[in-house]
């Protein structure tokens, strides 16, 4: 057994490199991994060296989105077993902080994260993982599938933090992989009216095969405008933000309707942004956020499972592990392009 991991080691250099192959603990399950996903994480990362707070010291493994094959088992793993496949949960949490007590164990701040420094990611041929954060995917679930329940976790967390529910009236602002996943969740949460918002009209297409109701460039069409003629001025019960531009987050409060809620889940490149309280104010709205996802696996795998959720519509290209590098550049320089890229492992 060979174990070789994709190395960033600089600001748009990466190289593979042979490691050690890990041995499972006692709890731990050995994943030789099949797919990994390309988030707009690691391609900040790879870019720019830091997310906020969280920066790239000496050479990183990106990746997080995973999903693979089990090929051995620590002493102690009771729930699965050699040739399992499985989708892996990156985040592992301290499980005794009042946070993980209730529950809320993505609010832990204790967490080590796939990809998130100091912490490496998942760009290799094998990991070994908490059996409690790696999820079994049935025979009708590829490992292709099993590495989108990550982002597709953050649009079902998304959605339920909107309360998102049948007949609602939605709008998404963005139609990157995030806004994508967050229409496949609210639809399967039971919205029946999804407008999705985006400037690049090949994102648009995307959105509209996926089964948004209307889709808006606004680049020809005033967003504001356009949802108070389509709701007779109403606006719409929740607006879920996932551009993470400071333009679309100023927008929302114009967008929602009274006693409605907005979900704020991209993130903007400066932290302080002015918002129209008064809207809110006068709607009585809601604002929630969402900081990744929790106790979603099981139900992002069983929608997949179910045909509720066709998480394959999101991916663009793919890619071979060897052409990491490649992958990583072929996205920066095409991001019109690519909703979301996959590496084959
Ligand atoms: N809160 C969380 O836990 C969490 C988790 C994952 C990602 N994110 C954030 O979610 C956001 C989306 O992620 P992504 O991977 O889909 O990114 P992305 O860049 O692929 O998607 C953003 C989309 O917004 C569109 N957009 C930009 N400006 C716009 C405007 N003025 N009007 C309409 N659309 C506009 C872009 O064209 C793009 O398609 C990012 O900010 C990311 O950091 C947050
Ligand atoms: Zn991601
Ligand atoms: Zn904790």
């Amino acid at each position: 057994m060979k174990n070789r991991a994709a190395y960033m080691t600089g600001l748009n250099k990466m190289e593979i490199r042979e490691i050690e192959v890990p041995v499972p603990k006692e709890k731990e399950v050995l994943v030789k991994l099949e797919y990994v996903g390309i988030c707009g994480s690691d391609v900040h990362y790879l870019e720019h060296g830091k997310i906020g707070d969280f920066v790239v010291n000496g050479d990183f493994i990106l990746g997080h989105e995973c999903a693979g094959t089990i090929v051995a088992v620590g002493s102690k793993v009771e729930s699965l077993k050699i040739g399992d496949r499985v989708a892996l949960e990156p985040g592992i949490t301290c499980g005794q902080c009042e946070f993980c007590k209730a529950g809320k164990y993505n609010l832990c701040p204790d967490v080590e994260f796939l990809a998130t420094p100091p912490y490496h990611g998942s760009l290799m041929n094998y990991i070994a993982f908490p059996e409690n954060m790696a999820f079994k995917l049935p025979d009708n679930v590829s490992t292709k599938e099993g590495a989108l329940v990550e982002p597709l976790a953050v649009g079902l967390h998304a959605a339920a933090q909107g309360g998102v529910k049948l007949g609602d009236k939605v709008v998404i602002l963005g139609a990157g992989c995030i806004g994508l996943v967050t229409l496949l969740a609210c639809k399967a949460y039971g919205a029946t009216d999804v407008t999705v918002v985006d400037v690049i009209e090949k994102r648009l297409e995307v959105a509209k095969k996926l089964g948004a109701t209307t889709v808006i460039n606004a680049k020809n069409e005033n967003t504001i405008q356009k949802i108070a003629e389509l709701t007779g001025g109403k606006g719409v019960d929740k607006v879920i933000e996932t551009a993470g531009s400071e333009y679309t987050i100023k927008q929302a409060p114009y967008l929602v309707k009274r006693g409605g809620t907005i979900v704020l889940v991209g993130l903007a490149p400066k932290d302080i942004i002015e918002f129209d309280f008064m809207q809110i104010m006068t709607k009585e709205a809601e604002i929630k956020s969402v900081f990744r996802y929790r106790n979603l696996y099981p139900a992002a795998i069983g929608a997949i499972a179910d045909g509720k959720i066709d998480v394959k519509g999101i991916v663009t290209h793919e890619f071979d592990f060897e052409d990491s590098k490649k992958a990583f550049d072929f996205v920066i320089e095409n991001k019109a392009d690519v909703v979301k890229a996959v590496i084959k492992i």
